[in-house]
């Protein structure tokens, strides 16, 4: 084999397993935490919504005289547990692996899942708390 054609065959060969690294680098990026997959679906419900929404519901529920919520004014309540970070919770609701739709069901009505927990049924409809979810997994940080 001429030296010439070698040589752009070893360079082809090298671009194409940086091109393969860069490929798995991407994929294992893109698999991602548990994390990052809630704040795609967090992100996915809010464009589905008005992004204020959520906020303006977990406000208007009061939400807050239970919970204590980063980013929501006065909402240092004692009763529940704090939901900072909520999205990188595990569990949630005492059994309940932390999904997206488990999280709404639980805000919808915690005690269908829950008949003992303490914290009541707020009045919103899915549609309003899966703004509260998308609004929590993506701000209550
Ligand atoms: C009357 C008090 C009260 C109010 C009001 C209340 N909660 Fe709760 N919440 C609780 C308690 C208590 C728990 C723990 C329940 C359990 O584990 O059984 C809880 C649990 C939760 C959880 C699961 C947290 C975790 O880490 O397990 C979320 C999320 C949540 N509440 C969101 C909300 C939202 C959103 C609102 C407003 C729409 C709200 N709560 C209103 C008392 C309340």
């Amino acid at each position: 084999m001429r030296e010439g054609v070698r040589r752009s065959l070893q360079t082809l060969a090298a671009i194409a397993s940086v091109a393969l690294a860069a490929g798995a680098v991407a994929v294992v990026v893109r698999t991602g935490t548990e994390q990052q997959r809630r704040d795609v679906d967090a992100v996915t419900a809010l464009s589905a919504s008005a992004p204020s929404a959520g906020r303006a519901l977990i406000v208007a529920s009061g939400c807050g005289a239970c919970h204590v919520i980063p980013g929501i004014p006065r909402a240092r309540g004692q009763v529940g547990p704090s939901l900072a970070g909520i999205a990188g919770r595990a569990i949630v609701g005492g059994s309940l692996p932390n999904t997206p739709d488990n999280l709404q069901a639980w805000i919808e009505d915690p005690r269908r899942l829950s008949p003992q927990t303490a914290m009541p049924a707020l009045g919103l409809s899915s549609e309003q708390a899966r703004q509260v979810t998308a609004w929590l997994y993506a701000e209550a940080k």
